[in-house]
């Protein structure tokens, strides 16, 4: 396994270019599904997890072609007859949102079997939302040995669903399978967030009819077919977040380019107010802090355009070195707090107590081995690691190859001393 070696105290000073939403990717390639036409994604991210879900579609007979374009990466699918209706259990447990097949299989050939995608470090994360809204749609649905078996042999139908609460995923794949239902689907209780504008455009530029687009009533009016497009993946807005965590914690200047501010501006507020200095710019933003310590600020999670739980993990890095107490909530996931006993492996003072860790800002953080837990929690530990004296280890760095393009490059680019150790398995893994 490979690992991730930080030699603390650089500030960082320089640019970078944010890479394509991993979040919008991986739904905009499951839509290539839906179309026997080729989808061309450019400003795609070179990703693990962007890899996982080619190998299933490629499973499922799409053809997926990954290629230098003039813009940068770019991924062509195409699925001119879909081969297979089955996503197994091994691909699918790789990465959650590969479920969000099951959707787009049954509205393009009337059935499907794809595995449960079961639990994660992050909570349980159930899929009960998104069965719901099939059902709904007319989808006959059963349950067997880690299975889902769904059959609409007719194909679907437009419903009213009124979300119980708020889900991303559930979101996006209820709108997956009702782009090519019979009659008009309403979405209510929807989710905003940004990479769920970006597929309804890339739907609505392949001949779907989605109305309400960025807000939380959308109207679907099914369509016979979709056709094939070029659409460009939005900047992602975690990695965004996170490099502006990672200036403001180490200090300096960093200016983020091929990116948009306002889809962080609620950590932009708070990185304000914790007193680091925030720059909108034409394709990003500048975050500069000279010296002085930040102070501590309290934020709670919410889904779009409240706080981020994605940056959820960054921003508590940031907050144990500030002046003064910082409560942070998690409202999105339960057990979301798997990066405290890591951080405080360096010297970080943090008590959690059900869904609200207090943060105690220290005047200094020291090095250490610590082990990453999940895609965002391991990333918050490579940003205390930055300020922290001396040497910090990241081990299991896997989690982060899932969702960070080229990290120690992008660090390494401004100053930072990070460098990626090759490992053999002899992790303790
Ligand atoms: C997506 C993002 C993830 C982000 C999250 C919240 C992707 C690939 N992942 O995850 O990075 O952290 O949104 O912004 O886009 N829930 C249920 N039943 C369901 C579905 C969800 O109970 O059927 C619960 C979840 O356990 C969680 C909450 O709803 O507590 C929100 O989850 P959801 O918005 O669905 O997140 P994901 O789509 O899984």
């Amino acid at each position: 396994m490979d690992r991730i070696a930080i030699s603390g105290g650089a500030r960082l000073h320089g640019e970078i270019p944010i890479s394509g939403a991993k979040n919008s990717a991986i739904k905009l390639m499951a839509a290539s599904l839906l179309t026997d036409e080729p989808v061309r994604l450019t400003n795609m991210p070179r990703l693990a997890d962007t890899r996982f879900l080619g190998m299933l579609l490629r499973r499922l007979g799409v053809e997926v072609v990954e290629r230098d374009g003039p813009d940068g990466p770019e991924t062509v699918l195409h699925a001119p007859e879909v081969t297979s209706a089955f996503a197994p259990y091994d691909l699918v447990r790789q990465m959650r949102a590969s479920f969000n097949v099951l959707g787009p299989l049954i509205a393009r050939t009337g059935h499907a079997k794809v595995s449960l995608p079961g639990g994660c470090t992050i909570g349980a994360r159930p899929v009960d939302l998104h069965l719901d809204a099939l059902r709904a749609l007319g989808a006959h649905i059963d349950l067997h040995e880690g299975y889902v078996y769904a059959q609409a042999p007719r194909g679907l139908t437009g419903a009213e669903i009124e979300f119980p609460f708020v889900s991303v995923g559930a979101t996006e794949h209820a709108m997956l399978a009702a782009v090519l239902a019979h009659g008009v689907t309403v979405l209510k209780n929807a989710a905003c967030e940004p990479e769920i504008g970006d597929l309804a455009n890339c739907l609505n530029a392949m001949g779907a009819r989605i109305e309400g687009v960025d807000t939380a009533t959308l109207t679907i009016t099914g369509v016979a077919r979709l056709k094939g497009v070029t659409h460009s993946v939005i900047p992602d807005r975690i990695e965004t977040g996170t490099y502006a965590v990672a200036a403001a914690m180490a200090g300096g200047e960093v200016r983020l380019t091929r990116t948009r501010s306002d889809f962080i501006q609620t950590l932009l507020d708070k990185i304000e107010e914790a007193g680091a200095d925030v720059a909108h710019t034409n394709d990003g933003v500048i975050i500069k802090r000279n010296g002085a310590r930040l102070r501590a600020v309290d934020v709670e999670t919410d889904p779009f355009p409240g706080f981020a739980t994605d940056l959820q993990a960054q921003f508590m890095a940031l907050m144990t070195m500030a002046d003064g107490e910082s409560v942070i909530r998690e409202t999105v996931f339960e057990n979301r707090f798997m990066h405290v006993p890591e951080l405080a492996r360096l010297g970080a003072d943090i008590a959690v107590s059900g869904r609200e860790a207090r943060v105690r800002g220290v005047e200094r953080l020291e090095g250490a081995p610590v082990m990453a837990t999940d895609l965002r929690a391991s990333v918050s530990l490579v940003i205390a690691g930055l300020a922290a004296r001396g040497e910090t280890t990241v081990n299991r760095v896997y989690h982060l190859d899932r969702g960070f393009e080229r990290l120690e490059e992008k660090l390494s680019a401004c100053g930072a001393q990070i460098r990626r150790i090759k490992g053999d398995g002899d992790d303790e893994e």
